[in-house]
């Protein structure tokens, strides 16, 4: 039986949630949907180009408008940008339609995972454990206020992770 509801995973970059989502794609065959994508292919740019020549704000007008054309879609895997839980709007959106998924990792795990990348303009310029520290703090509460549930991502594997975030369409 096909789910009813969708999964929004949310959490900083380099959390794994493309990665997981990929997995839900494959092994659940649910319908995959990567944000930071979409807007691209809609764009015709790269992220780094959209923040580039029109802005970060126009980036998360861009990232609201596709959610909210999200509503009334089932069965969908959504791997969120990291900034999309700062919104409340974007919250709200999710919220009706999903369950949220936080996807956490540590700062460390998450600078190995980043640090051979130049897709994120966030980051460019500051691969370092001490500035990635700083931005999850400041994001923290967002993220956790936005989440249905929460599960670590260091040292496990997606399969592992995978399964478990499939039960959570059950809450
Ligand atoms: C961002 C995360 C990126 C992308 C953009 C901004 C953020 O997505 O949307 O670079 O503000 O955290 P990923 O989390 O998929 O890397």
């Amino acid at each position: 039986m096909q789910p009813e509801k969708n999964i929004f995973l949310i959490g900083f970059m380099g959390a794994g949630k493309s990665t997981v989502a990929r997995y839900l794609h494959r092994h659940y065959g649910m319908e995959w949907l990567e944000m930071d994508k979409e807007i691209e292919k809609r764009e015709g740019m790269p992220i780094s180009e959209i923040f580039r020549l029109k802005g970060e704000p126009y980036f998360r007008e861009r990232e609201t408008e596709l959610l909210l054309s999200l509503v009334g879609r089932k069965n969908m895997v959504v791997s969120c940008g990291g900034g999309v839980p700062l919104r409340h709007q974007n919250v709200e959106a999710m919220k009706k339609s999903g369950v949220v998924v936080f996807l956490t990792a540590r700062p460390e795990t998450i600078l190995e995972r980043v640090k051979d990348n130049h897709d994120r303009p966030l980051l460019e310029g500051h691969k370092d454990v001490e500035y990635i520290s700083q931005l999850l703090e400041q994001r923290r509460e967002k993220y956790e206020a936005a989440a249905d549930v929460l599960t670590a991502t260091d040292g496990r594997d997606t399969e592992e992770i995978g399964n478990e975030v499939y039960t959570f369409l059950g809450k």
